[in-house]
């Protein structure tokens, strides 16, 4: 990663560590903006005495807060959060966005429908016009049938990935399910698509992540942004 890039992340982690507040209840999410989120929150409870109760959309983010002298708690003790903080892939105009690209969508999704605050940081690379453009959209599918599975979704799309680690072996998610990646091209309509994915047996999550996202932080190397979601038309 460039290092202006590292840098948005790291001024985008900072903004979005300010918004925790002592007591707070905190979902944590994946990826390399929210690791540097977990570093800077870890710093606020380490130097500050911020007390947080946490749960985390991946073992990786789980060990790094463990680390960084954060509590985890099983997700299942609590049943809503204060504040959520994730990272993104891609973000339209109206905060919808495609996330997935670590492979934890299943659990981001669950956590961000968990949190009363929702809050999305990004570098400046990831605010497009219209989603697909940039990244493949990401499903999770279950293992069982995943051959069946994939030709359903290739009947909706141009080609579909199964993805798979460096070895070649299939990439397994933290609850042992696997990651098609689809190449959507720019998606007109991500309600629709949304809809139209879930209904195929096999599909448990899809990355397209729609009102998912209160506040937008977007940082570059010197400058934060921070923005509401905007009101419907
Ligand atoms: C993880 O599954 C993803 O949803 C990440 O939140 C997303 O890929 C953003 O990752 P970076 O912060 O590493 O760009």
């Amino acid at each position: 990663m460039p290092e202006s890039q590292e840098k948005a992340k790291q001024n985008a982690a900072i903004a979005g560590a300010a918004m925790v507040l002592h007591g707070m209840t905190v979902g944590l999410g994946s990826g390399t903006t929210a690791e540097l989120l977990v570093a800077e929150l870890g710093r606020r409870v380490r130097h500050f005495g911020l007390m947080i109760t946490a749960v985390s959309t991946s073992e990786r983010t789980s060990d790094l807060a463990k680390l960084a002298g954060i509590q985890i708690v099983d997700p299942a003790e609590i049943k809503t959060l204060d504040i959520v903080i994730d990272g993104a892939d891609e973000i339209d105009p109206q905060f919808r966005m495609i996330k997935g690209r670590g492979g934890a969508l299943l659990r981001e999704k669950i956590v961000a429908a968990a949190g009363h605050k929702r809050i999305i940081l990004v570098d400046q690379t990831k605010p497009v016009l219209q989603l697909g453009t940039r990244h493949h959209l990401p499903v999770e599918i279950a293992a069982f049938g995943q051959h069946w599975t994939l030709s359903q979704l290739l009947k909706l799309v141009q080609k579909v990935t199964l993805r798979t680690l460096p070895n070649g072996m299939p990439f397994i998610t933290d609850g042992g399910n696997r990651i098609a990646d689809l190449h959507t091209g720019p998606i007109l309509n991500p309600e629709s698509l949304q809809a139209t994915l879930l209904a195929i047996p096999g599909v448990y999550e899809t990355g397209l992540f729609i009102d998912l996202c209160d506040v937008l932080i977007v940082a570059n190397s010197t400058n934060v942004q921070i923005s509401n979601r905007p009101k419907p038309a």
